[in-house]
């Protein structure tokens, strides 16, 4: 048996290390892959490459590393055992090699993972170069969506960048091994340019992820199709057309929207859709999902509850715990009708300031690690870089201008440097300034920003982040 790693993984070397990561985070279907490896961990998984058995592996491991054969077949094991995410491990990723995936492998030399001894260094949690990219090529829209959590006033005053740079931009993706471009904004089809942009991004062999809300028509999803396109994400948020209207402020913009989705999956484009949970539409809901799912072109449907907003907030929107839990039992349901669909509910938001300090510290350093600055950056429509989606323009998050620098340039700037690992010395005021294990927090998995924002405002951007057993109570992030 021959293996190979999987194309939706890819390895790439990282100073002393290498990196495993998904080639497209937003699409996968479980969890997002991501682990740095040790070069000689790199150079061993660069072996399985569809054209070697495992037996012939295991001989080159022994020759290369001066190993017993036992002992090459010892590392292999352990190498293939060590997870990727909370679900998988690295021999997950791995796949028997065949006539039809055998033109899908990337192949590596091993020899660019080889790094002098003395160079190894594992010790950052921070990337060489970014590994993901959100680029929002306008803050726009087509709707008005009641409880958007965008700064979709954001860009008055300021200028879109164009297509140059954005060419240039995606050339440089490319330098840093990224194959997928996420978009978000504002919609993507409310830019002028959008298919030049889309057609840029696709000429350059990068995949896109678009997210939208704008009703499209038969010919624009043959258009679409024509240009390459594969997936979509339609952003829809009930099954009644009127109710849809009054979620997107809009007028006759249901029935179109609902209308788009059948479009695009005849013109054989791929749709993934997200619906944002409110008290308004929990009950139209599950129509909808009962609608996606019998569409065989709607490969993913994702619900998400409603979650504060730092531009458009309303405490109404947060839905109550009886009724999410009736709408997690009606889903269910729903999902049993539908086994082949994945149908992820992203679960209730969760009560930060609940809990004793106990309680709150165990879960605080159980987090996930924030990835914002680590591993990717956003783009925002003037061409200005920050660090997290919902950070938008704060000035404080900015990074540096890609009207005046690299994309390299600008994560090895000081100021993303400085962001990365901040020195306490520059926190003004409360909890954090006198903080004992603020190193910690800060240079490992991290304190959420975008959460500081919203709980503390926008002038506390050096606030804790409200899941700290430090952090004082602030505005909630669930219904009273
Ligand atoms: C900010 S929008 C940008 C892309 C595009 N305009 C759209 O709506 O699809 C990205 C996604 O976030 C969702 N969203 C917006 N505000 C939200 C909020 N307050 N809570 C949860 N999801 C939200 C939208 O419905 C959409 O699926
Ligand atoms: S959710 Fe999307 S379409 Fe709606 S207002 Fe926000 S950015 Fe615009
Ligand atoms: S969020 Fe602030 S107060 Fe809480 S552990 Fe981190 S540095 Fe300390």
């Amino acid at each position: 048996m021959k293996l190979h790693l999987s194309p939706k993984v890819k390895l790439r070397p990282d100073g002393g290390r290498a990196i495993l990561f998904s080639v497209n985070s937003t699409e996968t279907d479980g969890e997002e892959v991501f682990r740095f490896l040790y070069p000689q961990q790199a150079i061993i998984l660069a072996l399985f490459d569809g054209t070697k058995k495992i037996g012939d592996i295991k001989k080159l491991v022994s020759f290369l590393f001066n190993l017993t054969d036992e002992g090459a077949a010892e590392q292999i094991e352990a190498l293939l055992a060590l997870p990727v995410n909370s679900n998988d491990v690295i021999g997950s990723c791995l796949q028997e090699t065949d006539d039809a995936n055998a033109h899908l492998i990337r192949p590596y030399d091993p020899g660019m993972f080889v790094v002098p001894a003395d160079e190894i260094d594992m010790r950052d949690v921070r990337c060489k170069t970014p590994i993901r990219i959100l680029i929002l090529p306008t803050m726009q829209c087509a709707t008005n969506c009641i409880y958007c959590y965008a700064d979709t006033g954001g860009m008055q005053g300021r200028k879109q960048f164009g297509l140059d740079l954005f060419k240039r931009l995606l050339r440089e993706l490319k330098e840093c091994a990224i194959e997928t471009v996420d978009f978000s904004g504002g919609d993507f089809f409310c830019r002028a340019d959008a298919f030049k942009l889309l057609e840029a991004t696709l000429n350059e062999g990068l995949y896109p992820t678009i997210p939208t809300k704008m009703p499209l028509t038969r010919e624009v999803a043959d258009r679409l199709v024509s240009m390459g396109l594969k997936t979509i994400q339609i952003s829809i948020d009930a099954f009644t057309p009127d109710l849809i209207d009054k979620l997107m402020q809009l007028n006759g913009y249901g029935r179109k929207i609902l209308d788009s989705i059948d479009y695009l999956g005849e013109a054989g484009i791929k749709v993934r859709t997200n619906t944002v949970l409110t008290p308004l539409n929990i009950h139209d809901v599950p129509a909808l999902v009962a609608f996606l799912a019998e569409r065989p072109f709607v490969f993913k449907i994702n619900i998400t509850c409603y979650g504060r907003s730092l531009y458009r907030h309303d405490d109404a929107l947060f839905v109550g715990k009886d009724a999410l839990q009736e709408f997690e039992e009606n889903l269910n349901k729903i999902k049993t009708s539908y086994p082949q669909k994945i149908i992820t509910f992203s679960g209730a938001n969760p009560d930060y300031y609940a809990g004793s300090e106990k309680e709150k510290s165990k879960l605080y350093n159980e987090r996930s690690l924030c990835t914002a600055n680590r591993r990717g950056v956003v783009v925002l429509p003037d061409g200005q870089v920050t660090v997290c989606e919902e950070l938008y323009f704060h000035p404080d998050f900015i990074i540096g201008d890609l009207n005046k620098n690299s994309l390299m340039e600008i994560w090895n700037s000081s100021k993303a440097l400085e962001l990365a690992y901040p020195s306490q010395e520059s926190v003004p005021d409360g909890p954090c300034k006198n903080c004992p294990d603020y190193r910690q927090c800060h240079d490992y998995l991290g304190r959420c920003y975008r959460e500081a924002l919203k709980a503390y405002g926008y002038e506390k951007p050096h606030w804790p982040d409200p899941r700290c057993s430090r952090a004082p109570k602030g505005r909630s992030f669930v219904a009273c």
